[in-house]
């Protein structure tokens, strides 16, 4: 048994390097995990993500304009200072909590090289400890409860673990897509194959990946030998294909959650704006003046 089975997760590690160029030009000067989701930046969902399921040392991976997110989770004096004088204690309270949600660490990513460079850069923080790694634009329900099942399950089995969720087959392409094999738990699979995103001819199933991963750390080491995939990059996917075909005593195995919760999509506009209305629909601050414009909004469209 590799030694860092017994050891806990406690890190979490959130690519944000991203060139955001489905935005543009929104884009242009600030990152696309600063874009708002209602009032707060989808970053910010996603650090509270890892700190409810226990993980609040956060290590973001940024790139260029990475400022704003820098300065989004620290403390600004200067605003805190004129929302005191003018009493707004509702505000003051909305940008300190920003900026004590977590212990957050940066990392550059220097050259857009892909998810698994991006995930690689972490290996230095992280050390020989099992971590999480989030996507920016895959928001999970926090009731759901996705990452938590799938720290439990590293902490059952070891290996790494990858959530997965069932689409319809057209859509395979756009995603890691896994073969699996069933265990004794409804809701764990073994992961056999996976493959970043196939024809869908090609595809093992409809089986694809979230952006929600617990990886062992063993997962350096392999993405180091591992060579650029699709779209020249160099791939999570790949990299933990290998560590599927890989002995459980070097960090090997790696398992599926299945997932059947709410999840929401920020990764392209129209997805980015179904959120949106989501998220406003379901904020009882927003949603008693939003849904009935929403619904005589509709009428009047046909
Ligand atoms: C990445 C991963 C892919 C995964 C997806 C989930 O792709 O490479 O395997 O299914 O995130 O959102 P991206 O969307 O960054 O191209």
């Amino acid at each position: 048994m590799p030694d860092s089975i017994a050891t806990k997760v406690t890190k979490a590690v959130v690519p944000a390097a991203g060139l955001g160029t489905r935005f543009l030009p929104a884009t242009k000067a600030t990152p696309k995990e600063m874009l708002p989701v209602v009032d707060k930046p989808a970053i910010q969902y996603v650090v509270e993500e890892a700190v409810h399921a226990g993980l609040d040392d956060v290590l973001l991976i940024t790139g260029r304009s990475k400022r704003s997110i820098e300065d989004h989770f620290d403390r600004n004096y200067e605003l805190e200072e004129a929302l005191i004088a003018k009493g707004d204690n509702e505000g003051l309270a909305l940008i300190r909590d920003s900026a004590e949600l977590a212990t957050v660490h940066y990392v550059r990513q220097g050259e857009p090289k892909g998810l698994g460079h991006a995930v690689s850069c972490a290996a230095k923080h992280v050390g020989r400890e099992p971590f999480a790694v989030l996507l920016g634009d895959d928001f999970i329900h926090p009731d759901d409860r996705l990452l938590q099942r799938m720290l439990e399950v590293r902490e059952q089995r070891g290996g790494s673990v990858v959530a997965l969720m069932e689409v319809e087959h057209d859509q395979v392409s756009s995603y890691g897509t896994a073969a699996i094999d069933p265990t004794d738990e409804d809701d764990v699979v073994r992961i056999t194959d996976l493959v970043e995103k196939p024809a869908p001819d090609d595809a093992p199933s409809n089986w694809i990946i979230i952006g929600r991963y617990v990886c062992d750390p063993a997962v350096f080491g392999v993405l180091e030998h591992t060579p650029p995939g699709r779209g020249g990059e160099i791939q999570l996917t790949d990299a933990l294909k290998t560590l599927a075909g890989m002995d459980p005593a070097d960090g090997g195995g790696v398992y599926g959650v299945l997932f059947r919760g709410r999840r929401y999509d920020t990764g392209n506009k129209v997805d980015y704006l179904r959120t949106l209305v989501q998220f406003a629909v379901e904020r009882p601050d927003v949603a008693g003046e939003f849904v009935p414009w929403l619904r005589k909004f509709l009428d009047n469209l046909q």
